[in-house]
């Protein structure tokens, strides 16, 4: 079993801009950009259901370097591929082609920016080099989204603030790439700040910076995240039937209430008023509707309690968090399940839950300094015994959302 400790990580800045002009030229003046990934501390399938989410900016993340170029073509290189050529793709009118594999998410961007009527005025060379580990649930695709469209904005001056940003990175996913995500990631990616998680209402995009205080009684604790090893990287059809799932329910309650816009709208009370499990054509859809009412109150009140510094709440709400998500959901794994389970019984740990969409992916807890070690040692060993592999852990740091950064990467 393996741990990192995220600091604010610095990357090969020579060894990109030398292999940029390898691969591009010497001409160019590139300049640099990062975007974070994400962790979500509770809120999860909510942001599709118009209610509320809790993630924060974390400090694994992706960096760009980029110069325009004087043609009609946008060439993509990734060190992740080091052994490819660059992707090279037309200016306008791009389409998904399943063999450009990871360029589809940065070239989603360029379409969706020529959609809203911010098109690129020419092509760009962009080289990017990452930290943050693909498919484990910390928003890899929505950070390289991000990335595109800041450095795109930018180095064109496109005008776009850090809400639109993440619009038009959430437009790329969901109309290119074919995932109908909602919006926290993005909004998390883009907006978020050092030290801070954001309280979003994906309703209305009203938001909060929540400070981050992560000390209970004088000692300090740190997110720590468990890769399961289960890629979620084909939960794709996965998220978007439980999207439908959430539109029939959805349905389900406007035949007896017509006003209600979205499933969060309600309380557990409501959900009681219409009639409970009766109003629903199927109990499944009873139940995914229950998760995301009882989920929406859960990310309120935890938010409540990051403000009075009730970290015990807090990582309460955690743990029911993962039961809804486990029971009514349906979205965890039992390797999650394992993970979540076997930090829940540890001494040191406040909370713990699987993060992000689920179907694999990794659990997010919180823990208190001294006991980290032997969380690490202890989770990882039970998990080996209990799901047959080894979990990956990365103790991270909070960061702030995507920026450009001067030639030394601050
Ligand atoms: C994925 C999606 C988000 C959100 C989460 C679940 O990360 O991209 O929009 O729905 O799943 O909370």
């Amino acid at each position: 079993m393996s741990a990192l400790r995220g600091g604010t990580p610095i990357p090969p800045f020579d060894a990109m801009a030398a292999r940029f002009r390898e691969l591009y030229g010497d001409d160019a003046q590139p300049c640099l950009f990062f975007a974070p990934g994400r962790v979500n501390l509770i809120g999860e399938h909510t942001d599709h259901n118009g209610g509320c989410v809790l993630p924060c900016a974390i400090s694994m993340g992706i960096w760009a370097m980029a110069a325009p170029r004087p043609r009609e073509t946008v060439r993509l290189w990734s060190s992740r591929s080091a052994g490819s050529p660059p992707v090279e793709a037309p200016l306008r009118g791009l389409e998904y082609q399943a063999e450009r594999g990871w360029a589809n998410y940065p070239l989603g961007v360029v379409r969706a920016l020529e959609d809203r009527g911010r098109a690129l005025p020419s092509g760009l060379d962009v080289l990017f080099h990452a930290d943050l580990p693909e498919g484990v649930g910390l928003s890899s695709s929505a950070a390289i989204e991000v990335l595109t469209a800041r450095a795109a904005n930018d180095i064109f001056g496109l005008g776009l603030d850090g809400t639109e940003i993440a619009q038009a990175a959430q437009e790329a996913e969901v109309r290119f790439v074919g995932v109908r995500c909602g919006i926290m990631d993005q909004f998390a990616v883009s907006m978020g700040r050092k030290h801070h998680a954001i309280l979003l209402d994906c309703a209305t995009l009203a938001h909060e910076q929540a400070p981050l205080n992560l000390t209970r009684e004088g000692i300090a604790c740190q997110i720590v995240i468990a890769d399961s090893g289960v890629s979620h990287s084909l939960s794709a059809s996965g998220y978007n039937l439980r999207r439908r799932e959430c539109e029939a329910a959805l349905e389900d309650v406007r035949s007896v209430r017509p006003s209600v816009g979205a499933l969060c709208e309600l309380s557990e009370g409501d959900l009681a008023d219409i009639g409970g499990e009766g109003a629903f054509g199927e109990s499944v859809l009873f139940r995914r509707a229950r998760h995301a009412v009882t989920e929406n109150a859960r990310t309120l009140k935890a938010a409540e309690a990051l403000r009075d510094g009730d970290l015990r709440e807090l990582g309460r709400l955690m743990r029911a968090s993962h039961l809804s998500l486990r029971d009514d959901y349906e979205v965890t794994t039992p390797e999650l399940d394992a993970l979540a389970e076997l930090a829940w019984d540890r001494p040191g740990v406040l909370g713990s839950r699987m993060v992000g969409g689920g179907f694999g992916g990794s659990t997010v807890s919180i823990v208190e300094d001294a006991a980290i070690d032997a969380f690490i040692r202890e989770v990882g060993a039970g998990y080996a015994r209990r799901a047959g592999r080894e979990a990956r852990f990365y103790v991270v740091g909070t960061e702030d959302g995507a920026r450009r950064l001067d030639a030394h990467g601050h």
